[in-house]
């Protein structure tokens, strides 16, 4: 009888102990959500490949990015970056940087190509062309209106890998 009582009553206590938990985990989150958006910052939890729409939209940025570059005149007076956009197919390219982008900024993708150092080394990129090179950078986040926020991440990620590219005779200036 005893021992019949205190199984009941064990029963009772993890029901008990289950409630408590079922209901302190829903609390929990809304006070997190809640504390999130009293900062404004509920758009933080989203990866920035969420905020920017996924591959098929960084796929678009990407491509129109390339197509700006593959004209731009700074660029192409450069001999081994001349040679090296005659020698790489676009598609090729454009694959690389969305496959690159996308795992960077917290897609599923994975980037499997050389890093930016090996990439780069042989094309002398110099302080110059990198300015060509960001500044239609930016006429493409402003054709596709990224957000000022999204933009400021997304050019900061770019200039994260400038130490490793610019190597060229000018690039201290
Ligand atoms: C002035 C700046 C830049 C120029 C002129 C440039 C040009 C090039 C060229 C010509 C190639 C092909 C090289 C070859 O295979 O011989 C290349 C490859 C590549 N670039 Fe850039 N690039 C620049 C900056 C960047 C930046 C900022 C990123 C990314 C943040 C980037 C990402 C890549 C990737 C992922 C590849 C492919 C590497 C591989 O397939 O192994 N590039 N770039």
């Amino acid at each position: 009888m005893v021992a019949q009582r205190s199984f009941v009553s064990s029963i009772a206590i993890t029901l008990a102990v289950m409630l408590v938990a079922a209901i302190a985990v829903p609390v929990r989150g809304e006070d997190q959500t809640r504390a999130k958006s009293g900062t404004g910052q509920t758009q933080a939890e989203k990866s920035l490949y969420d905020r920017l729409g996924g591959v098929y939209a960084i796929a678009s940025v990407v491509d129109d990015f390339i197509e700006r570059l593959l004209v731009n005149d700074v660029l192409n007076a450069n001999p081994a970056i001349k040679e090296a956009r005659a020698r790489v197919p676009k598609a090729g390219l454009k694959y690389s940087v969305t496959s690159l982008v996308c795992q960077v900024t917290g897609g599923p993708e994975k980037y499997t190509g050389r890093n930016m150092k090996e990439a780069h080394k042989h094309l002398n990129i110099t302080q110059k062309e990198w300015a060509a090179m960001v500044a239609d950078f930016q006429k493409t986040l402003d054709a596709f209106k990224v957000p000022e926020h999204e933009q400021k991440e997304l050019i900061g990620i770019v200039e994260s890998t400038k130490g490793d590219i610019v190597v060229g005779a000018d690039s201290k200036k």
